[in-house]
């Protein structure tokens, strides 16, 4: 419905993970030629963490791209609610692996065999787990019997574990001890500074087909951030919203009003703005306190399952 008010094509804060839209600041490049380069080298274990909403799934789903352009074997798992019977036949049928037994051991052995053929290929195979955090001590246990997989020199399967911080503070645990060790390389996302925000947005409208006069003002665009804190997921909520309110008003470019009004509704104003000018940094102490942490888990949820919101976001 604002599409054709701002000049757009579609969408451009859509909150699905599409690699098409990705942002590539020099912290997401790190991030995304770590993994590249981890699997590409046989690495066998890497982690992925990041707070909720700074584009870990976002760049999974590029590395699934590329993985899938270089003809790699892939099996994405993104419901981590599962056993480790659950783990196993889940892997299998990711891989197309035939095996009639449900025994753990025939099922490893099959994929043993199946991995060493793909070794003589010459073929990459990955496993990536994504929301691990809520991955449970016996799966992650099975996870490491998999990193066991290996000839002499090289690991069989490259393993990507990708989560919220809680991962990190899993595998810190001392009966994780052995699996921690095995982590060859860790890979984080995190939130854009003030520069990247409005470099963010601004890639996004281009992307979505913006030309021409800017759609946010300056002013609005500081407001995006300091209510964002430089959260993508965040930044893409404010957005969207504000370009829906902008067209029920008209108005273009953007201001700053209109941003705050949303960040109101979403209740992410209960948290100090913290940077009044629009200032670069971001407050850490803020950024971690438990208040901020809710407002934006409260302002997701809302977004997420409020039926007004989502079709007033599809029009
Ligand atoms: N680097 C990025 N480039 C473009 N969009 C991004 C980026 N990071 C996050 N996003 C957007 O933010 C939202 C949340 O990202 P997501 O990958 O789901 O985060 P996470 O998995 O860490 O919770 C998505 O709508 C995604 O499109
Ligand atoms: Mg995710």
């Amino acid at each position: 419905m604002y599409k054709s008010f701002f000049g757009l094509k579609e969408n451009p804060f859509n909150v699905n993970p599409d690699p098409r839209f990705l942002f590539l600041t020099q912290q997401i490049e790190e991030a995304l030629t770590g993994l590249m380069y981890g699997i590409q080298t046989r690495k066998g274990f890497i982690t992925l963490t990041g707070e909720v909403g700074t584009g870990k799934t976002t760049l999974i789903n590029r590395l699934l791209d590329w993985l899938h352009h270089r003809r790699a074997r892939t099996a994405f798992l993104f419901n981590s609610r599962m056993n480790s019977n659950q783990l196993f036949d889940f892997i299998l049928a990711e891989f197309d692996i035939p095996c009639d037994s449900k025994s753990k051991s025939q099922q490893l052995m099959k994929l043993n065999h199946w991995l060493l053929e793909r070794y003589r290929m010459g073929e990459t195979v990955a496993l990536i787990i994504d929301e691990a955090q809520n991955l449970t001590y016996p799966v992650l246990e099975e996870i490491r019997l998999l990193t066991n997989l290996e000839t002499s020199t090289d690991k069989l399967l490259q393993i990507v574990l990708s989560g919220q911080p809680e991962l990190e503070e899993k595998l810190r645990l001392p009966q994780l001890r052995q699996l921690r060790q095995r982590i060859m390389l860790r890979c984080r996302t995190t939130p854009l500074s003030h520069e990247q925000t409005k470099e963010y947005i601004v890639e996004r409208l281009k992307i979505a087909g913006a030309a021409g006069e800017p759609i946010f003002s300056t002013q609005a665009v500081d407001t995006v951030h300091l209510y964002s804190l430089g959260i993508p997921r965040v930044i893409n909520l404010l957005c969207e919203h504000s370009l829906v309110n902008a067209f029920a008003e008209q108005q273009r470019p953007i201001q700053s009003k209109i941003v705050e009004d949303v960040a109101r509704e979403f209740q992410l104003d209960e948290v100090e703005p913290i940077a009044p000018n629009g200032g670069s940094r971001i407050d850490t102490d803020v950024y971690n306190s438990e208040a901020f942490i809710q407002n934006l888990g409260e302002a997701l949820s809302r977004f997420r399952l409020s039926p007004s919101t989502t079709t007033r976001q599809r029009k």
